[in-house]
């Protein structure tokens, strides 16, 4: 039953707003880590860790190739939602429950995966466990990242990320991720379940606005290099280039030094999250945006730097694998693309890979709002179960 596993989880790493600090490698991620591993013993499937932080448990030796991969990840943003994320983990245990219990045998191995920092609310980069197993971030940069206390995650780790594994990458035959969806779309189209199909170009950029601390009280208005004005400018800027363009842009995080009421700053750095349909439009979002802020840091008399933190490019997911998990999932199964940031988004380069969504009633993510009724989980993992059968049969 859904319901009963998804109670284990709900104390875990649950703050008193009610959303989720489940941040990789840190005491609830590790706790979540751990019911994994007692999750795969009760159905007496191995685990195995890829030297980069991502878990695997195996129905099927996947040595013998072909095998068909399900899973999601366990962090969440700060304050997150309960399902993105384990939703996908949970809902891969209960199909293979469902396969079992209708006396399935798969042909191939069926895996469960758990992949570390997807949302990089740790160490800045998301997806960071897959684009490890890929490949796509080189190991020693990755094991440098440092989180806010100044932890690297090799640190956090226990050991230098392995990188790439080409054994691992090489026995899959197929990636399907489930997941909460973020958006109002399967609501919108009164569907419990849709087929991910796509995800937008999207990356992150951190603006460094530098000016001159002073004191607030006798500095003279026309005397201030004041670096949170430029800030401010940016802010309302990339939300009017976003929108000019159909795009989304957003400045969620934000850290000014000191930080005191009564001080003009002297550095603020703002992070900038923007995502477009297609890789010119948001390289012309950012284009505008840097020379618009650039031109505003000259007459307030600071100085802007922008440096890209992690950006991925537009994810066409295997078109035949969407289209074989829509006519598995049933006649009129919404096909979406999304504008979210997924393992999925790594994998789709390696392995044929596709998404189901779960509908999401108030479509907020990122949000404790965030929810999915227990009756459209059951409806995912139905939908899940058919397409791990479908893939890993005959
Ligand atoms: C991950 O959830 C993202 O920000 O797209
Ligand atoms: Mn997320
Ligand atoms: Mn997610
Ligand atoms: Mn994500």
């Amino acid at each position: 039953m859904f319901a009963d596993l998804w109670a284990e989880l709900a104390p875990i790493g649950r703050a008193d707003s009610g959303g989720y600090l489940r941040f990789a490698l840190t005491e609830p991620e590790t706790a979540l880590r751990d019911w994994f591993r007692r999750q795969a013993a009760a159905r007496d499937m191995p685990v195995r860790e890829d030297g980069n932080g991502n878990l695997f448990a195996w129905w099927g030796d996947p040595a013998a190739g072909g095998a068909v991969l399900t899973g999601s990840h366990f962090d969440s943003v700060p304050h997150g939602g309960a399902y993105d994320g384990p939703l996908g983990i949970v809902s891969g245990f209960l199909a293979i429950d469902a396969l079992r219990g209708r006396g399935v045998t798969p042909d191939r191995p069926v895996g469960v995966a758990a992949f570390v920092e997807e949302e990089g609310g740790r160490f800045g980069v998301p997806c960071l466990g897959s684009r490890l197993l890929t490949g796509a971030i080189d190991p020693a940069a990755a094991a440098a990242l440092t989180d806010a206390d100044g932890v690297t995650f090799g640190a956090a780790l226990g050991a230098p990320p392995a990188g790439r594994r080409d054994d691992l990458l090489g026995a899959l035959g197929a990636y399907v991720e489930l997941h909460v969806e973020q958006g109002r779309n399967l609501v919108d189209r009164d569907a419990a379940v849709g087929v991910g199909a796509a995800i937008w170009p999207h990356g992150r950029w951190r603006f460094t606005f530098t000016g001159e601390g002073d004191h607030a009280g006798t500095t003279r208005m026309t005397d201030r290099r004041d670096p949170m004005l430029t800030y401010a400018f940016a802010v309302l800027a990339a939300n009017k280039e976003a929108r000019l363009r159909g795009a989304h842009a957003t400045v969620g995080r934000v850290r000014a030094h000191p930080n005191a009421t009564n001080a003009i700053p002297s550095t603020v750095t703002g992070w900038l999250d923007a995502r477009a349909a297609d890789t010119g439009t948001l390289d012309e979002l950012l284009d505008a945006l840097v020379k618009k802020v650039t031109e505003r840091a000259g007459r307030d008399g600071t100085a802007v730097s922008v440096t890209p933190e992690s950006v991925t490019g537009v994810v066409d997911f295997d078109p035949a694998l969407a289209a074989r998990l829509a006519r598995v999932v049933g006649d009129g199964t919404p096909v979406l693309p999304t504008g979210a940031g997924h393992d999925a988004g790594v994998l789709s380069a390696h392995v044929p890979t596709a998404m189901l969504f779960v509908r999401n009633p108030t479509g907020v993510s990122h949000s404790p709002a965030e929810h999915a009724t227990d009756a459209d989980c059951e409806r995912g993992v139905a939908a899940l179960a058919a397409a791990l059968e479908d893939l890993s049969c005959g």
